[in-house]
């Protein structure tokens, strides 16, 4: 669905480079997440990928059209959702809605209905420049929606907004994807990506280091380490064993042949800390 070869972007057009040399693909309804910390590029790959940047160099494939000229076809094929809310304050939410879907010739989705999934129906009426943050970034997320995107693009879906809020947020793209919907997220979220991503990328300064889905890079990355807490001498005793380590497997063993043990679990690693251990950098 996004093929993306050899793509460079600079806003100097000079060999200082937002984006250098990136290379993707995402496939029919998966959801890739892209994570990078601030500056590291990723609102800049979207631009290009949804035609709101040029294309300077590489190729790129939205929903088989190529983005050097975009075609009103692939517009109606994308939902883009910006990480600053953009609506026109002077309109109301509702009308926001209307004035969209007329730019789409292609059967849209009912502008009450949408307000209503992100608790938005009761202010239906009310100017947008009336809206909080949070009220504006949901107007944005779900205009994003109105032409039934085949690709959709997020940038930032949940940053900023209260916890239920981003939770249900969180819930709707899930919706999408199960819908075979094709998400390009960008966050800087980890949680966010470990829970929705089927892969994600990491991009640090301009470059993609690494791409793999949140499941493999635990295993490869991840400590494999089992905590173990048992029964002793009338106390609890808490273990941190490597499955790697021959002694510690063996002191394993050990324990689980005392029959005394009360929990046990295995820690992973999280998506921020293999990040960082790949990056030599954190998120944030
Ligand atoms: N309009 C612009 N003009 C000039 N430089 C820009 C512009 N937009 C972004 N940049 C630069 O390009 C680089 C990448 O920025 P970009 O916005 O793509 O990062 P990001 O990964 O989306 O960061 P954040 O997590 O803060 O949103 C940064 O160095 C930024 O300063
Ligand atoms: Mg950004």
């Amino acid at each position: 669905m996004i093929k993306v070869e050899g793509l460079y972007h600079s806003y100097s057009h000079d060999d200082k480079y937002a984006v250098r040399d990136a290379s993707f693909e995402i496939t029919r309804g998966e959801v890739f997440g892209f994570l990078g910390p601030s500056g590291a590029g990723k609102s800049t790959t979207q631009g290009v990928l949804t035609g709101l940047l040029q294309l300077q160099k590489g190729n790129v494939s939205v929903a088989g059209y190529d983005v050097k000229k975009p075609v009103r076809k692939m517009f109606n094929k994308i939902g883009v959702s910006f990480e600053q809310s953009n609506v026109y304050g002077k309109l109301t939410a509702l009308e926001n809605l209307e004035f969209y879907r007329k730019l789409f010739d292609v059967p849209t989705r009912d502008a009450m209905e949408l307000l209503e999934i992100v608790g938005l129906d009761h202010v239906a009426n009310q100017r947008a420049a009336e809206f909080s943050k949070g009220m504006k970034h949901r107007l944005t997320f779900i205009r994003s929606m109105i032409n039934n995107p085949e690709i959709w693009f997020l940038d930032e879906p949940t940053t900023g907004l209260d916890p239920a809020i981003a939770s249900e947020i969180k819930d709707i793209i899930k919706r999408e994807k199960e819908k075979g919907t094709t998400v390009f997220l960008t966050t800087h979220n980890m949680f966010v990506a470990d829970e929705l991503c089927d892969r994600v990328g990491f991009i640090i300064d301009g470059e993609i280091k690494l791409i793999d889905s949140p499941r493999n890079l635990k295993l490869q990355y991840g400590e494999k380490l089992v905590e173990v807490d048992y029964r002793k001498n009338g106390g609890t005793v808490r273990e941190k064993l490597s499955f790697i380590d021959e002694s510690d497997r063996r002191r394993l063993n050990e324990i689980v042949n005392t029959g005394a043990i009360e929990m046990m679990h295995t820690k992973e690693a999280t998506l921020e800390e293999i990040f960082i251990k790949v990056t030599g950098r954190g998120l944030e």
